[in-house]
């Protein structure tokens, strides 16, 4: 198996994957795509020195859900709108999707000015259909996106909105409709009158629409609103006087339309993604004992029949096998864990746990670790960029940094690998069908061969040769009578007389006896 190296925040279909749409776009006839991510917003609400839509949720970023909804749709051109705290996010753009334009919003003049810039910066390449996403709105599928943008098209439509009913619609656009359900204008909660609040379709604030004729309208809109800003949402209403066609696709699942502004919703929608990610998981076939305190992040695999135990978190581009058992109480970051593996309350990140491998309780496995199959890493065992061999074994109590132990070798109780000479780390290579015992100490760099053996005890500096007992401890020495010489009147000098004074009574008592 290979370990998956990859940062908690990046995701599939990025634009490194060569299976996605990319630049080139996807192969049809139809009129190119743009998407445009705003995220310039400031997010003060949040309180963090962290800009909002950097913040994690199910192991993306906020703004890395809005590009994994993006690149679902294959689009031409993705463009991110950018401006509180742009350093962060042009850094984390880059590293996760170094395809996406990056458009820089100096002054936040309002949602419509944002994406007037997102358009300035395609130039001549934009034409098509362009569709406003928001950075901070983590629950929409690609699916979902993906039906909405083919509603508008094959509704020959100049601008489509997405809309959903909701209970408490305070804070968002209202869509007003005409007799015949058509849409006719998106008014915002400050500027709209009693009877348009009471209205409980709202505006999701994702929209799709004819790029061009946005680009000529966007210029006639103005800031005369309760917030001065440019609205995006008036592109309805130029639409509506220009006779164009302007429509709404209205989803059941409003929570997918939900954004975040404060670490309160970050948490109730981070919640909300844990609960559909679970639950696609038990519904393809994996047990999950306690749904509530188990975490998957999103793009975490899971084969069938495999049990997960409560206090379980499952994160980043974990992948696990059929018929395993996970938990209960550990956490998985980064780790590749084969069929029929164990895993009982480990701490693991970047490492392989093969199939019918076993590691814990209380078991730590830091980057670089592999478990042979079948192999185990037992109770109050800390490895390091360690490889064992099928059936390999360290059961109790180590330290096994920077190791190479062969297959079916046995590492006893207590062992630490002595992997760092306080300038190097080094490699201490335990051969295959090895027998070390308890409390060694192997001073790396250092190799036992295939088939040796070692002694308790033992500080091995020196190579040993294959099928080889090494022994480093000095022979035992007693030194009779050394207590009551040494600690006179001490409780042990006392105990040790009295059980010296009745061993000289049981010899009294043998020697009277015929
Ligand atoms: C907006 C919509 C509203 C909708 C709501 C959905 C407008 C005028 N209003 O209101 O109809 O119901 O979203 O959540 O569009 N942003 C920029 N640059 C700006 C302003 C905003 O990038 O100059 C970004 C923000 O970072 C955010 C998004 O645009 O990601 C929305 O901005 P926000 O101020 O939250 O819009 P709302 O007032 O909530
Ligand atoms: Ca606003």
């Amino acid at each position: 198996m290979r370990i998956k190296r990859r940062r908690f925040d990046s995701y599939p279909g990025s634009s490194s994957d060569p299976c996605d749409g990319g630049r080139e776009g996807p192969v049809s006839d139809q009129a190119p795509t743009t998407v445009i991510v705003l995220a310039a917003g400031g997010g003060t609400r949040m309180r963090s020195k962290t800009m909002k839509v950097l913040h994690p949720l199910a192991g993306r970023t906020l703004l890395g859900h809005a590009l994994h909804a993006a690149r679902g749709i294959s689009p031409d051109h993705v463009v991110a709108v950018i401006g509180n705290q742009r350093e962060q996010v042009a850094e984390h753009l880059a590293q996760v999707d170094p395809d996406v334009v990056q458009a820089v919003q100096e002054e936040q003049l309002g949602t419509g000015h944002a994406v007037a810039v997102g358009l300035a910066a395609l130039g001549d390449a934009g034409s098509g259909t362009a569709v406003v996403l928001y950075g901070d709105v983590p629950l929409l599928e690609p699916e979902t996106l993906a039906a909405f943008v083919s509603d508008h098209r094959t509704g020959g439509r100049t601008l489509s909105v997405l809309t959903a009913r909701v209970e408490q619609p305070a804070g968002y656009g209202r869509v007003l409709r005409a007799a015949d359900g058509s849409v006719t204008a998106i008014v915002e909660e400050r500027d709209a009158t009693d009877e348009q609040r009471a209205v409980d379709e709202i505006n999701s604030g994702i929209l799709a629409f004819d790029l061009a004729w946005a680009q000529e309208a966007l210029r006639t809109i103005g800031n005369d609103n309760a917030q001065g800003e440019y609205y995006l949402t008036d592109l309805v209403g130029v639409a509506v006087s220009e006779g164009r066609s302007v429509g709404a696709f209205q989803i059941e699942d409003a929570l997918q339309t939900e954004g975040v502004n404060t670490r309160v919703q970050l948490a109730r929608l981070a919640t909300e993604a844990n609960r559909r990610i679970v639950e696609r998981h038990m519904l393809a076939g994996v047990t999950v004992v306690d749904p509530a305190t188990t975490w998957i992040d999103a793009d975490v695999s899971i084969g069938a029949d495999t049990t997960v135990l409560p206090g379980t978190q499952i994160l980043g581009a974990t992948s696990i096998g059929e018929d395993a058992v996970i938990g209960p109480d550990s956490t998985l970051l980064d780790m590749e864990v084969g069929d029929g593996a164990s895993v009982v309350r480990t701490h693991a990140s970047l490492s392989v746990v093969e199939a019918g491998a076993s590691t814990g309780p209380f078991t730590y496995l830091r980057p670089g670790t592999t478990v042979g199959p079948g192999g185990k890493l037992g109770a109050f065992v800390e490895a390091k960029n360690t490889r064992l061999g099928a059936g390999a074994k360290v059961p109790h109590l180590s330290y096994v940094g920077d190791g190479d132990i062969g297959e079916g070798a046995n590492v006893g109780a207590g062992t630490i690998f002595a992997n760092y000479d306080g300038v190097n780390k080094n490699r201490t290579r335990i051969g295959a069908h090895a027998r070390t015992s308890s409390n060694n100490t192997f001073v790396a760099p250092v190799t036992v061969g295939d088939g040796a053996f070692t002694g308790a005890g033992a500080t091995i500096r020196e190579d040993v040769p294959p099928g080889a007992l090494a022994v480093s401890a000095g022979s035992q020495r007693t030194m009779e009578g050394w207590v009551a010489r040494k600690r006179p009147g001490t409780p042990s000098a006392e105990a040790a007389s009295r059980a010296l004074a009745e061993h000289e009574s049981d010899d009294d008592v043998q020697e009277t006896t015929p």
